[in-house]
């Protein structure tokens, strides 16, 4: 702070600027809008849509529901949704081929959402864990360590086979090193120059993905397994730099935080250090945690809803990934 020889009180009064509500909104200086707003969805190949047990008031969605959801997002201004897709028992494999296929449910789902709404930005996940059966985000080898290298192979294809069914964004979020590079590769080598890819460059082992993996039902197959040895160490806070300095050298348009709520200080020193536009993603765990509190009693729904997302815009993300986003988008119109 340059002012250090603030003058004592009674000249500095610092309530003097919090007397009505006129003055507060004057020099706020963190405003939520609907702009920073990301929508994250689990999407199903069955004829119906299901609850997802450990997140309350969110389902895995089917094709119907989806595009009702997609048309809402739209009339609130999201500008984006995000994608993650429940696979099926009898599709996934040791080394996951299903993610690539042209005709999978998330390719297809792509294609769909950007015929009917092309206006919309589709974000899509590039990592194995839906289709492998054991549950990792890579190809493990025969002492189930997760194999960078060939993992990123597949990577690859996964990508590609987003960018051609028509994904604005691409998204690894699965910590192999060098994947960045080799995926922006592949996608200038077919020509898909404008596919952004959006980087998860710190991305925690967190214990608060529970409930998703339970969402895409990779916890069974998980079992005891962990990610530790890809994920970044909670502990740390240096690594940080280097992944997102890499990720950017290596071409990736914008970089996440994840989870957001529990690593605000990353987000902060990342957004301090990097000129490039910061995304955090307010994880399964922390949704699940604030609806607890909240059909309990115990928190306000709303209010804790949009300070914590608000926090995290304050601390530097430009783009949220949040499930509350359809309610944020309703709050701030009210
Ligand atoms: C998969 C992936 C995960 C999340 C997003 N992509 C889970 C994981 O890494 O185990 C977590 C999202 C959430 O918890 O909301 N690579």
């Amino acid at each position: 702070m340059k002012n250090n020889n603030l003058n004592q009180y009674p000249n500095t009064r610092m309530r003097r600027l919090r007397k009505t509500r006129a003055i507060r909104e004057l020099v706020e200086e963190t405003s939520l809008n609907v702009n920073d707003l990301i929508y994250p969805v689990f999407i199903t190949d069955k004829n119906n849509s299901e609850n997802i047990e450990l997140m309350p008031d969110i389902k895995r969605l089917c094709m119907n529901d989806l595009m009702q959801t997609a048309e809402k997002l739209v009339l609130h201004g999201i500008h984006a949704i995000a994608l993650f897709p429940v696979i099926d028992k009898k599709y996934k494999s040791s080394n996951g081929e299903e993610a690539y296929k042209s005709d999978g449910l998330i390719q297809k789902t792509i294609a769909k959402l950007k015929s009917e709404f092309p206006e919309l930005l589709v974000i899509t996940d590039v990592a194995l864990d839906p289709y492998t059966t054991h549950g990792q985000d890579g190809i493990i080898d025969d002492n189930n360590y997760v194999t960078n290298d060939k993992t990123i192979q597949i990577l690859k294809k996964q990508a590609l086979s987003h960018a051609e069914a028509g994904a604005d964004i691409v998204a690894p979020s699965d910590m192999m090193d060098g994947r960045i590079g080799a995926i922006r590769a592949e996608l200038e080598k077919n020509n898909f120059h404008n596919t952004l890819i959006l980087s998860y460059a710190a991305k925690y082992a967190s214990c608060f993905y529970g409930p998703f993996r339970d969402a895409v039902n990779s916890s069974d197959s998980l079992a005891t397994g962990n990610k530790n040895n890809y994920q970044m160490d909670p502990r740390n806070s240096d690594e940080s730099l280097r992944e997102v300095a890499l990720d950017i050298s290596e071409g990736a348009d914008i970089v996440m935080i994840k989870p957001a709520m529990m690593y605000q200080d990353i987000i902060l020193k990342i957004k301090s250090e990097f000129a490039c536009p910061v995304f955090a993603f307010q994880v399964s765990g922390e949704y699940a945690m604030l609806k607890a509190a909240a059909n309990a009693g115990y928190l306000c729904h709303k209010e804790s809803v949009m300070e914590s997302v608000l926090s995290i815009k304050r601390s530097g993300a430009s783009g949220i990934f949040t499930y509350n986003a359809i309610e944020i988008a309703q709050w701030l119109k009210e």
